[in-house]
């Protein structure tokens, strides 16, 4: 499914065009003496070497963590790779190969090869050097170098290094559910999907807040109907109280008569939403239907019809893409779970040591 695919039409991978007839043997090296070029050209000729390593994925022992991460980002855009297939003599003494090149990632789809480095600028100096060799002895074989920058950025662009910006350790992360990527291509489903349900009509969305400010932002303009938008706020109620939770902040627009989305980042009992959606029911809506982003349905204590779900989610607790603890980590570009000790430090100190900083 193309739509499962997002951003592979910008994959930040060239495809280079495809060479028709890869040339085995490569003209003459300029520069090279007569004799050994004659060696190479022999030694060429039996072609690069292959690698003994099991392409399987989650079995590779990648020798740094940046390649694993490099590896899922492959996976995620569904594009096909293997790990260090190929070592390509570079220099020979005689027939004896005294130096090669064993780039990280072959791509077969794009017929090109992947270098990572992570090193700093000033240490790269010999990998381009092995790069500049390579060219010379195959140059029907494309290599790309990405530096640490490259590779940064690259990350960055679908989520994974983006917690820089947040002031997030990256090792408080325990795991990402879904990029930003993956996020934005499932709200404009869900965008297109309530378009076409309400064709003809034009709808109300009514978002709970906070949470759902940013899932509610991006729906909206993934969404091709007349529509107005109200929030909701609700709060637990102290103790000794029959209803669960309260109001406190009601709705500024008249729905009687209206079609109602009511909007919500997660739903995990449902007691949240079906006391609102007992509420919105009671003010007679043309329709009211409930659009969720994340469901943890094995927690769910009330049967509620929700009419529009973005993602099932496992039954963990979850921050990012407005959903908080603590009021923090809703500006996380991504939906994540954060690793134990994040939840057990003392945040409101840090949130006022965060303002002390800022101010
Ligand atoms: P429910 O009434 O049990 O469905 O609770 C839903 C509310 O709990 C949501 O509106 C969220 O504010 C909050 N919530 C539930 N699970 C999570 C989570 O994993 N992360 C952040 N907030 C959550
Ligand atoms: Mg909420």
């Amino acid at each position: 499914m193309d739509a499962e695919k997002p951003g592979l039409a910008e994959r930040p991978i060239r495809r280079p065009a495809r060479r028709a007839e890869a040339s085995a043997t490569p003209d003459a090296v300029p520069g090279l003496q007569p004799q050994r070029a004659a060696d190479e050209d022999a030694a060429r000729r039996r072609g690069p070497v292959a690698v003994a390593t099991p392409h399987r994925f989650g079995r590779i022992a990648f020798a740094h963590p940046a390649e694993a991460d490099f590896a899922r980002l492959l996976e995620f855009y569904r594009i096909a790779w293997r790990y260090e297939p190929t070592s390509f003599p570079l220099r020979w003494d005689g027939e004896r190969a005294v130096e090669s090149f064993t780039p990280d990632f072959y791509l077969p789809e794009q017929d090109l090869y992947v270098e990572l480095t992570t090193m700093k600028q000033s240490l790269i100096t010999r990998k381009h050097r092995k790069l500049r060799r390579m060219k010379e002895v195959y140059p029907e074989i494309t290599v790309v170098l990405l530096t640490r920058r490259d590779y940064y950025d690259l990350l960055a662009r679908f989520g994974y290094a983006a917690v820089e910006i947040t002031s997030l350790p990256e090792a408080d992360i325990e795991r990402i559910l879904y990029s930003p990527v993956e996020i934005a291509t499932r709200v404009a489903q869900l965008g297109a999907q309530i378009s076409a349900d309400y064709a003809n009509r034009s709808l109300i969305l009514v978002g709970l807040l906070k949470g759902v400010t940013f899932f509610l932002a991006d729906l909206t303009r993934e969404i091709s109907r007349p529509l107005a938008i109200d929030f909701l706020s609700v709060a637990p109620w102290q103790d000794g109280q029959a209803e669960r939770v309260q109001f406190i902040k009601d709705l500024d627009l008249a729905i009687t008569g209206r079609h109602v989305l009511l909007i919500e980042d997660i739903v995990t009992t449902g007691l949240t939403l079906d006391f609102v959606v007992t509420r919105l029911q009671a003010l007679r809506p043309a329709s009211l239907e409930v659009c969720v982003l994340f469901d943890k349905h094995e927690r769910r204590l009330v049967d509620l019809p929700v009419r529009y779900t973005g993602f099932a989610i496992p039954n963990e607790y979850v921050v990012g893409y407005g959903l908080d603890y603590k009021q923090l980590y809703r500006n996380l570009p991504f939906l994540c779970v954060l690793k134990p000790a994040v939840y057990a430090r003392d945040h409101i100190a840090h949130l006022a040591r965060f303002n002390e900083s800022a101010s």
